[in-house]
């Protein structure tokens, strides 16, 4: 989604800015912009519709160079993806870049209209750049009972945020004020970048990285003033306040493509190491501990009666996968809930249960508000399971546990996924061991109560089953051949495989575009069959399991009515390839944890499918990877 890039400093800011606007390109976007001061203090503005590219042309052609400067890429929300709703959008001397949504720009429009601001976008920010100047000019609208033009951009940017309903991160530059620019954060993330020969601002840590691991990240409320040598920040009361500046441990080498061709391959061959770090707890032969969830762990897993996850997209599916686990090994009821539905459902508080978003970005704005709302009817125990520790999820939920899957660049979700399977379910573990259904050595995975260590034992051997998996890529791609021509595909699977037939089913859809559908596979006579002809091909998710029997007699309606079959089937399974059936042997059957297998394998088909369609496999039409809007 929008990203946002802003330098005050010693060095010429706008081929930093480009430099930063192209490592926030994986966010999605339609267009960019920026607008710097210039060495007279003008102000100078390029934007472009398309790619950073386009707007590096544009620069170049335009010679706009300055010292201080702010930068954004626009992912379309009030307004087609042209230029004229390209940020920045100025008023007067100003001009200002914003991610968010103001939810009372029409009101404030009207105002703004009234007292003879000319708008030329379509765009919500516009309101912002018109109200500050308004602010500055003394509107008595706005400034209050002072009824006196706002002294400062600073001054003036407090003001108008007072007036702001919704969320926003934001930069402001004014000419005449040629050293400094102005930030200010209400629910979009924002941070701060302390560097050697100036200060930086941007909405993700890794646009900042080439200059500075030096981070303030900022509270809601706050309201910035930045110059090459100083930050004044004030609070939403408008106390001057000091954040702590934090030491931000990714590296500029951790967001490089290295030897892959896309972002979304390096993640899936990344996972073994992704799997690796996020389980490093286990490394030594030493039991399990509440503790890796937060200090109050132990105390809230053994109270709690129930589990609600809350979540979007595929961290949802990883929830609906979790509540097989959760259900079947700690015996607690566990329901998941879209979050986008649930904060607007009336739903029946249990302050015995906990409650657990997940996130791989912890800002999606949906999930953020879902965690509000939980809390707001009173539910007092809240978990995050996240893969950005600085996030606003994690700073508002009471426990959490970090997945150390690193930066994910790729739009489509893949390493997130399976380390937010693992945390949950170490997290299952230990519901289970709080509630005494754990026992010792030797009890059998599955059963009612099962083994602790032969359960640990599984989930550490599984960056190594994960690379057994990967090393089936050249049959998948084989396979993704057969799919050039398909416009729709269907997903089967069954009890804790349905949910990985709905993350391969998004998968193939975010990024090929090819239509697909994921069904429980016993659901096909009940309609979705009616779909089933000679271009539908039907991907089945078969591991050796208790519903394996059943699975089988689902395939043959497939079968019956001419659909050809894409089986991933575990090894032991005794599915064989025949006259319609393609079947790709899995290397192992792997129990409770096999979705964490099948789902690598379905990334696969997504990616490989994607190249023989030709689409940009990392930056699918229309989606962002950080959805901090509703
Ligand atoms: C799909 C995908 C999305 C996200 C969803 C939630 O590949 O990435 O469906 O899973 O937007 O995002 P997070 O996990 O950041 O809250």
């Amino acid at each position: 989604m929008c990203g946002i890039v802003c330098a005050v400093g010693a060095m010429e800011s706008s081929s930093f800015l480009l430099a930063g606007l192209k490592t926030l390109e994986y966010r999605g976007y339609d267009s960019a912009g920026l607008a710097v001061l210039d060495a007279s203090g003008a102000l100078r503005r390029s934007r472009a519709k398309g790619r950073v590219a386009e707007l590096e042309a544009r620069v170049a052609e335009e010679n706009v160079s300055g010292q201080v400067g702010i930068a954004h890429t626009r992912w379309a929300t009030h307004g087609v993806p042209e230029e004229r709703n390209a940020h920045p959008h100025v008023s007067g001397e100003l001009a200002v870049v914003h991610n968010g949504i103001i939810e009372n720009y029409a009101e404030l429009k009207a105002q703004l209209e009234a007292l003879g601001y000319v708008f030329v976008s379509d765009t919500d920010t516009e309101t912002i750049a018109h109200l500050v100047q308004a602010c500055l000019s003394g509107a008595s609208a706005f400034v209050g009972e002072q009824k006196v033009p706002c002294a400062d951009l600073f001054v003036a940017v407090r003001c108008a945020v007072s007036h702001l309903e919704g969320a926003y991160a934001l930069a402001v530059v004014r000419e005449g004020e040629p050293e400094s620019l102005v930030v200010a954060r209400e629910g979009s993330p924002l941070m701060l970048g302390v560097g050697a020969q100036g200060h930086y601002a941007a909405s993700d840590a890794s646009a900042l990285l080439s200059v500075t691991n030096r981070m303030i990240y900022l509270e809601n409320g706050d309201v910035g003033r930045l110059t090459r040598d100083a930050v004044e920040l004030v609070d939403a009361r408008g106390d001057r306040v000091e954040r702590e500046v934090v030491t931000s441990h990714l590296s500029a080498d951790s967001v490089e493509l290295g030897q892959y061709r896309h972002y979304m391959q390096k993640e899936i061959f990344e996972q073994p190491q992704a799997l690796g770090n996020t389980l490093e707890m286990l490394s030594g032969a030493g039991r399990l501990q509440p503790g890796i969830f937060g200090a109050r762990a132990e105390a809230v897993f053994a109270e709690v009666d129930s589990v609600l996850i809350l979540a979007c997209g595929t961290s949802s599916y990883a929830g609906n996968t979790a509540r097989y686990w959760v259900e079947q090994l700690a015996g607690l009821p566990c329901n998941v809930e879209i979050a986008s539905e649930y904060r607007y459902r009336a739903s029946v508080a249990n302050p015995r249960q906990l409650v657990v978003v997940i996130s791989q970005s912890g800002e999606t704005a949906d999930t953020l508000a879902a965690l509000h709302h939980a809390k707001s009817l009173g539910h007092r125990h809240t978990l995050a399971i996240c893969n950005v520790p600085e996030s606003a999820i994690v700073r508002e939920t009471a426990l959490c546990f970090i997945t150390r899957a690193g930066p994910e660049i790729g739009v489509a979700s893949t390493k997130a996924f399976t380390t937010q399977l693992a945390a949950l379910f170490l997290l299952t573990l230990l519901l289970a061991k709080g509630h005494g259904r754990l026992m010792g050595q030797g009890a059998g995975d599955g059963a009612d109560n099962a083994c602790e260590q032969d359960l640990l034992d599984e989930l550490r051997h599984l960056p190594v089953a994960v690379e057994k998996v990967l090393a089936l890529e050249p049959e998948i791609e084989a396979w993704a051949q057969r799919f050039s021509d398909k416009h729709h595909a269907l997903f089967l699977g069954r009890g804790r495989h349905y949910p990985i037939a709905q993350e391969g089913a998004l998968k193939l859809k975010e990024i090929s575009y090819i239509h697909a559908e994921a069904y429980p596979a016993g659901e096909l006579k009940h309609g979705p069959l009616a779909l089933v002809d000679g271009q539908m091909p039907v991907v089945v998710i078969a591991p050796n399991d208790e519903l394996l029997e059943k699975l089988k007699a689902n395939m043959q309606e497939v079968s019956a009515r001419g659909g050809e079959l894409f089986v991933f089937a575990d090894g032991d399974s005794r599915v064989e390839t025949s006259d319609g059936v393609n079947v790709l042997k899995m290397p192992e059957h792997y129990g409770l944890l096999s979705p964490v297998l099948h789902v690598v394998a379905q990334q696969l088909l997504a990616y490989h499918v994607a190249l023989v369609k030709g689409t940009d496999v990392d930056k699918p039409r229309n989606l962002a990877k950080s959805v901090t809007v509703e």
